[in-house]
């Protein structure tokens, strides 16, 4: 059995954090980190696949949810496959204590018998469903039990009300050509406020807080066949990549720059400003000058009045775009799934149809075939 293959969700690696710091300026609105994790011999991935993180719940949140539970942490519970821990340790790396989900509502109130208080009944039954997902909407368990207090008596139901605490994928933006036994990852870290109180991500406030230099943290590596460099090292690979979504490109261009292989690689690039959030700004800067990058664009979205985004730079530069897809060119999109990948599937086809000078039908066939050609693949989430 490979290193890689021995590790895995439920029996992740404890790997050590090389490095972690923040890339983003201290005027940017997001906190974008990089986060170098060492990795034992003989584990592998390929650019393209993703780094699952095991993190753990804040000591604060799980001492919140203890103090409004009236539960001291020392009551032994049964985790998932049946092994006593403390309760305590289950609030911190079993329990998803974080964003309250609707599921765990329609549990809670399982517990209540015939005296479903009304708050709580106005939140159950499908009838009730849109009024309960705009509740849950910024909640987290904690409140949900502040609300509604005295109604967990044992700390073994909290199993049959939370979810299971789950690992985080990130794209992994590192080649093990260039970086052996390491495997990078660059995390936005999610933090909000809502009802009145500042929230953060499990795993990303994780890495962004609780992981310096020499701590540990859990992790397996994950395969993924559906993102993968062209086996052909000649052919041109076009890469659109905004915000964190530039991840996998530093992994694809590290592993390109490190076999020097011969293909063209475009990346385009998006965020909001460029004075704190151009990332990776230097690396792309020497890979351009080492003639790896052939071409950078840029889509810096708050810079002007008019917001720009990556797919406008794709429209900006369509025929050249259309030109590099008739030369046999990989097409790759990563980062937001709900707005984002869909706007530039639409640049692509307007670049496809304006270039074959052709309907949007066209277009669709166009990219369909690229698609059985593995030469459109997304990384989306
Ligand atoms: C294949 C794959 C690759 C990925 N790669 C990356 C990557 O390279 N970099 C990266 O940063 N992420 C990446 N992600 C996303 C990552 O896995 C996590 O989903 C992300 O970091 C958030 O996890 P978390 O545990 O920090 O937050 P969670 O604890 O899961 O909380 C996030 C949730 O908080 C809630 N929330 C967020 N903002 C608000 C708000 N303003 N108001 C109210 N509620 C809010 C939402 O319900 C949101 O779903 C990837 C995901 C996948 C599936
Ligand atoms: N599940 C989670 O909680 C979580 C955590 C971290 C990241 N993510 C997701 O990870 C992805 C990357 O997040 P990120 O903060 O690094 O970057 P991002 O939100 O994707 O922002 C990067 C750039 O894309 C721009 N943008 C906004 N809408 C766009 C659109 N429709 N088309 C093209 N560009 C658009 C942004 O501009 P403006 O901001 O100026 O509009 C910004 O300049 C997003 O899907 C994000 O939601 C999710």
């Amino acid at each position: 059995m490979s290193e890689t293959a021995k590790y895995t969700r439920n029996s992740p690696y404890t790997s050590r954090v090389l490095t972690n710091y923040r890339m983003t300026g201290p005027e940017s609105e997001k906190e974008t980190i990089h986060v170098e994790l060492e990795l034992e011999e003989g584990m592998t991935y390929t650019p393209g696949d993703a780094v699952g993180i095991l993190a753990t719940n804040r000591e604060q949140a799980v001492d919140e949810v203890l103090a409004v539970l009236g539960f001291n942490g020392t009551e032994r519970v049964l985790d998932h496959y049946k092994v006593e821990i403390s309760l305590h340790e289950a609030l911190t790396s079993r329990l998803a204590i974080g964003k309250l989900a609707r599921g765990s509502i329609n549990q809670f109130a399982k517990l209540c018998g015939e005296n479903v208080p009304e708050g709580l009944k106005a939140l159950i039954g499908q009838e009730n469903k849109a009024f309960a997902e705009e509740y849950v909407w910024g909640r987290e368990f904690v409140d949900f039990a502040k609300e509604f207090p005295g109604i967990v008596t044992e700390p073994q139901q909290l199993f049959n009300i939370l979810s299971r605490l789950t690992p985080r994928m990130y794209s992994i933006a590192s080649s093990q050509l260039a970086h052996p036994n390491e495997v990078h990852t660059t995390v936005r870290v999610v933090r909000y406020n809502a009802h009145g109180a500042e929230r953060q991500g499990v795993a990303s406030g994780h890495m962004g807080e609780r992981a310096p230099v020499g701590s540990t943290l859990p992790i397996f590596l994950h395969e993924n066949k559906a993102f993968r460099l062209p086996e052909d090292s000649n052919a041109p690979v076009i890469m659109i990549g905004p915000g964190t979504g530039i991840a996998p490109f530093r992994a694809f261009l590290e592993e390109r720059q490190a076999k020097g292989e011969k293909g063209d690689n475009w990346l385009i690039f998006g965020e909001q400003r460029r004075v704190s959030d151009f990332l990776y700004e230097k690396q792309w800067e020497q890979m351009q000058k080492d003639g790896v990058l052939t071409r950078l664009d840029t889509a810096f979205s708050r810079d002007q009045g008019k917001k720009v985004y990556v797919q406008d730079r794709m429209a900006e530069n369509a025929a050249e775009l259309y030109a590099w897809l008739e030369r046999g060119a990989y097409f790759y999109v990563c980062g937001d799934a709900s707005r984002m990948a869909k706007d530039v599937e639409l640049a692509l086809l307007d670049a496809i149809a304006n270039g074959a000078n052709s309907t949007l039908d066209h277009a669709q066939e166009y990219l369909a075939a690229m698609k059985a050609a593995k030469r459109y693949q997304r990384d989306v989430y």
